[in-house]
């Protein structure tokens, strides 16, 4: 069975970013082993630290990960600080680190009807820098995310076969 990292890009806990993850967790269904990354766990990037456990932790996750799945809303026109900062530590060394040919999956998220458009582009530009194989299809934006979170999970069914449709090729290709 295939292992999915799955990294919100947002900290808080009614998170509409964090509530996609679990739904779309709930769709994967046993198809494939889904783990949460705690990317607020991670000191401030600073090439001088090569010792924390966190951040030791964080590169293992992506590196053990078959497919690494970011669900993120978007700050300011861009991908939230939070995210970043765990991507710049994984990045190391520069076209070689664990994030080197792995298969990534993006979903933005947003308050508003834009989904995170902005942030989404931000994102597979950051990935193709590191030589990531971004998965190719339909891009998937989640808009009024937080007006469709029920108990927890993003409760918007057309949305959610949406993303199930790209989810299954993403997953036949790993
Ligand atoms: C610092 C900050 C910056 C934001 N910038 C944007 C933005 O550029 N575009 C946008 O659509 N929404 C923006 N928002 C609103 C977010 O889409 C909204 O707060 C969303 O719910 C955050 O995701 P979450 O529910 O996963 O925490 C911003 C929110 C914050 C806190």
């Amino acid at each position: 069975m295939p292992q999915l990292l799955m990294i919100p890009g947002s900290l808080r806990e009614a998170s509409s970013s964090r509530a996609t993850v679990r739904a779309m967790e709930a769709r994967i269904g046993d198809r494939a082993s889904c783990v949460t990354a705690d990317v607020g766990r991670l000191p401030h990037y600073n090439a001088d630290t090569t010792d924390d456990p966190a951040v030791a932790a964080f590169i293992a996750q992506v590196e053990a990960a078959d497919g690494v799945v970011f669900v993120t809303p978007e700050y300011n026109y861009s991908i939230p600080g939070v995210l970043k900062n765990a991507i710049d530590w994984a990045s190391r060394p520069a076209y070689a680190s664990v994030f080197k040919g792995k298969p990534c999956f993006v979903v933005t998220t947003s308050g508003g009807v834009m989904g995170g458009v902005r942030a989404q582009a931000h994102l597979k530009y950051v990935l193709n820098g590191m030589l990531a194989r971004v998965h190719i299809g339909k891009e998937i934006i989640v808009g009024q995310a937080n007006a469709k979170v029920k108990d927890g999970r993003l409760a918007d069914e057309a949305v959610l076969d949406f993303i199930e449709e790209e989810m299954t090729g993403f997953l036949a290709g790993l």
